[in-house]
């Protein structure tokens, strides 16, 4: 089954609007847990806006599911994943100031410059996930990289959603047979929710781990943190 890895980004912006720790994102991480996430991913950025770097060390304690830390590979995300190992590792190309994740890696132009980084992470023993678009050449350019999985991005999909569906994933079931087919494993992130998600996964039955948080921290304003990763949970479940 697909795992549901949660992103506590959002509820760390909230601890950072005041001082102090509310809402405890450590004591919430750990409830995600208990509520049955099966990971736990956060995304540092430079200017800290949301998850701190020191967070970093409390989190890889704590997590007894799967930590995973998204970011660009600058200097100091590489030396903090070397030094707190956490499970998995996904390389994002974003420049510092951007918002959030928008774009995949170019793996064709940036190969020999993930290759290197990607075998440091590895022989350090950590997973590594590389965000990519639902690009059949990059898909093929990523495993001469040596990563084990993709990440795909699914924010076009999310958008595209709405007006026709079936369009809106073609590209992704290519992109993920062709992963699949040639060793890869596939994860996927990025505007997924309670809309979209079931359809994803039905069509790309063997994605092993969708990270959500954006929808997920706002879908449990109204159902709160138990209910909603239940609700995103039985969704992950193809069978029903
Ligand atoms: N994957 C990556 C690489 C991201 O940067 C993000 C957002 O931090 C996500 C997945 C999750 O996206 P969302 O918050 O829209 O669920």
């Amino acid at each position: 089954m697909t795992k549901l890895s949660v992103n506590i980004n959002k509820i760390a912006l909230i601890r950072n609007a005041r001082e102090g720790n509310l809402p405890d994102i450590f004591k919430i991480a750990q409830d995600i847990e208990h509520f049955g996430a099966d990971g736990i991913t956060v995304h540092p950025r430079p200017d800290e806006r949301h998850i701190r770097f020191s967070d970093l060390p409390i989190l890889k304690d704590q997590v007894k599911t799967e930590f995973n830390i998204e970011g660009y590979p600058g200097e100091r995300y590489l030396e903090t994943v070397l030094r707190i190992k956490p499970h998995q590792c996904t390389l994002v190309p974003d420049p510092p100031d951007a918002l959030t994740s928008n774009n995949g890696w170019d793996t064709i132009k940036h190969r020999k410059y993930l290759s290197d980084i990607i075998s440091k992470l590895k022989d350090a023993g950590i997973r590594v996930s590389i965000f990519l678009n639902p690009d059949i050449d990059m898909v093929y350019a990523a495993k001469e990289t040596g990563t084990d999985r993709i990440e795909l991005y699914t924010g076009p999909f999310a958008w595209n959603y709405s007006k026709n569906r079936e369009d809106a994933i073609s590209k992704y079931i290519s992109a993920a047979k062709i992963a699949h087919e040639i060793g890869m494993g596939i994860n996927a992130g990025h505007d997924l929710n309670l809309d979209n998600l079931k359809f994803f996964i039905t069509n790309i039955p063997y994605t092993d781990e969708v990270s959500i948080g954006h929808a997920l921290v706002s879908d449990a304003l109204y159902f709160g943190l138990h209910n909603t990763i239940q609700m995103y949970k039985t969704l992950l479940r193809i069978d029903n």
